[in-house]
């Protein structure tokens, strides 16, 4: 009797000192460059699996999310996801409302969270339609029970995916600026900045206000800034992010260096209303 208290007191101090020592070590998150293998003969068990390594790994979903049911941080939780999502949106089920914010998450943005996540059908993370199905069940298994499966049709679904091609990342060409005249009012509204930063007030969205921007960087500054967003850090903010977001807007591949110019220009005359 002794014995097996002792036994159990010593388990206890071991996994207390192993979670005391993951929290030291600086958590990297690492990106498996293989694809999860998906097959048609995977049953709903295999599919959340294969949906799990897809969020941790490829997906990147959980350097943003926990799953843990801790509240307050930036990004919404997911542990409950499964049950609460079939209640977010009117006439959604919960599988409708899951794959709405997995291809288009600036359609609903949840209540006390910013906008921010960018859509995971789309490069840098480009997840195919059967990827979506595997992540899908496994958000649904988390507080509640996975139904999709591979043959699940979602009216996001690209129409090559469906007829079983892999990925169609190059049909997303919509936003190419046919004419070199645009405004840099007109570029900043296109390329989305003002989903992250606001030219009217000073309070910060998810990256700072740039209305006074114009008195704090130099022209220099501003274009490095946009350029290579990750080169000066504030630490106020997250790394990459800004990055990611125009990558998955392809705005590196779109915009003419003229355009840069008129858009740092504008930016430059940012002065806070003055
Ligand atoms: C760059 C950070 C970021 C990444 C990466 C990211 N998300 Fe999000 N996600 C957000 C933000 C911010 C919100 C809240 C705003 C909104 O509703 O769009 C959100 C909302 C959600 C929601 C709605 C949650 C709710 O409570 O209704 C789901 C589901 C979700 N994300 C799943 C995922 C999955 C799955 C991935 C990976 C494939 C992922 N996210 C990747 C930032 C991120
Ligand atoms: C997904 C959110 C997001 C989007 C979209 C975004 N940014 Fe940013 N931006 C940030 C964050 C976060 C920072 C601060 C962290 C950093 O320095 O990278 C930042 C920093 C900046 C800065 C430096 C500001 C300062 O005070 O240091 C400029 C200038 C800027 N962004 C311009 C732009 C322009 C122009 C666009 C559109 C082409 C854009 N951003 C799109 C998030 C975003």
């Amino acid at each position: 009797m002794m014995n097996a208290i002792k036994i159990c007191v010593f388990t206890i101090l071991v996994a207390a000192f192993y979670s005391y020592v993951s929290q030291m070590v600086p958590q990297t998150v690492t990106y498996p460059p293989e694809d999860t293998e998906l097959g048609a003969d995977m049953t709903t068990e295999d599919l959340v699996a294969a949906g799990e390594e897809i969020a941790s790994g490829k997906g990147t979903c959980l350097t943003c999310h926990t799953t843990s049911g801790e509240t307050g941080g930036r990004f919404p939780d997911l542990a409950n996801i499964g049950l609460v999502a079939a209640e977010r949106k009117e006439g959604f089920s919960d599988v409708e409302y899951l794959a709405e914010s997995l291809y288009e998450p600036n359609e609903y943005i949840v209540e006390g969270f910013l906008p921010g996540m960018t859509p995971i059908s789309d490069p840098p993370i480009d997840l195919n339609d059967q990827e979506i199905l595997a992540v899908i069940a496994y958000l649904q298994s988390l507080g509640g029970a996975a139904t999709v499966t591979l043959d699940t049709e979602l009216r996001w679904q690209s129409e090559e995916n469906a007829a079983g091609a892999s990925t169609a990342s190059q049909a997303s060409a919509s936003a190419a600026p046919s004419s070199e005249n645009l405004s840099g009012e007109e570029l900043f509204t296109m390329y989305a900045c003002g989903v992250c930063h606001s030219l009217t007030d000073p309070t910060p969205l998810l990256g700072p206000s740039l209305y006074d921007v114009g008195n704090n960087l130099s022209t220099a500054e501003i274009y490095e800034a946009i350029m290579d967003p990750d080169a000066v850090l504030n630490e106020a903010y997250p790394a990459g992010l800004m990055t990611a977001q125009l990558n998955a807007v392809g705005f590196y591949d779109k915009i003419s260096s003229g355009q840069l110019k008129t858009l740092v220009d504008y930016l430059a005359s940012q002065k806070g209303g003055s």
